[in-house]
């Protein structure tokens, strides 16, 4: 979700704005993701190299984000599982629980899986599960020839979740920005230089055509 700051400063606005504004965005996506029955949404919210920016605009983010998970949790009947992905344990022990206890209480709902990145890192995530398996390998649990990609994945944040199709990627820049890198090995990708806050149904339906027509071989013929 890229361009809130860039969608407040054109309008001569704090970037915070931007992110609130951004937020909206992101609601009225997920409602419509649900509706034209996309089983898994994943969106970009906060990355590890986010932490760079000044206090007060991380701050805003992180309100946003707590403020999303109790707007959530008062309708749980939305039939959205929400998983986060990222590593938790820099937020509040309170934002904690609230994350952990909307993973737990939305577990069954199978409509639809809302992935949300807060605090996520491609190439964290890749270290996370290599650390993870390099214990397996102490204890003697596994040798390292059994090391193999379903191994790799299955220690991944994304644990059981399928890989990426496709991803959209908003406001003109052209990278993945260390966005579910491993997993997006084959994903079609889509841009364009709409900012996030604009972002809208009509362009999530533009993207989908322009998916629709492309050809996935998976590096075969
Ligand atoms: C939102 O857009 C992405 C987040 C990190 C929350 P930006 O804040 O990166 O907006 P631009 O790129 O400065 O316009
Ligand atoms: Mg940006």
């Amino acid at each position: 979700m890229d361009g809130n700051g860039r969608w407040a400063e054109k309008r001569g606005l704090p970037r915070k704005f931007g992110h609130r504004e951004g937020a909206k965005t992101f609601k009225k996506i997920v409602r419509y993701c649900k509706k034209i029955g996309i089983k898994y949404a994943s969106f970009f919210a906060f990355s590890t190299e986010n932490w760079k920016r000044p206090k007060e605009e991380v701050d805003a983010i992180i309100e946003l984000f707590e403020q999303y998970i109790d707007d959530v949790r008062s309708h749980v009947d939305e039939e959205v599982r929400v998983i986060f992905l990222g590593d938790k344990s820099v937020f509040s022990s309170e934002l904690q629980k609230k994350m952990v206890s909307l993973e737990e209480d939305s577990k069954e709902f199978d409509k639809m899986t809302l992935l949300l990145a807060i605090n996520y890192g491609g190439k964290d995530d890749i270290v996370h599960s290599v650390k993870q398996i390099a214990k397996l390998v102490r204890e003697g649990t596994i040798n390292p020839e059994q090391i193999d990609e379903g191994l790799v994945s299955s220690f991944l944040y994304t644990k059981g979740l399928p890989d990426v199709d496709f991803i959209i990627r908003p406001s003109g820049e052209q990278r993945i920005s260390n966005f579910l890198i491993w997993q997006s090995a084959y994903a079609e990708f889509y841009f364009t230089d709409v900012l996030w806050p604009d972002f809208s149904e009509r362009e999530l339906d533009k993207a989908l055509l322009d998916y629709a027509s492309r050809g996935r071989r998976f590096g075969g013929i």
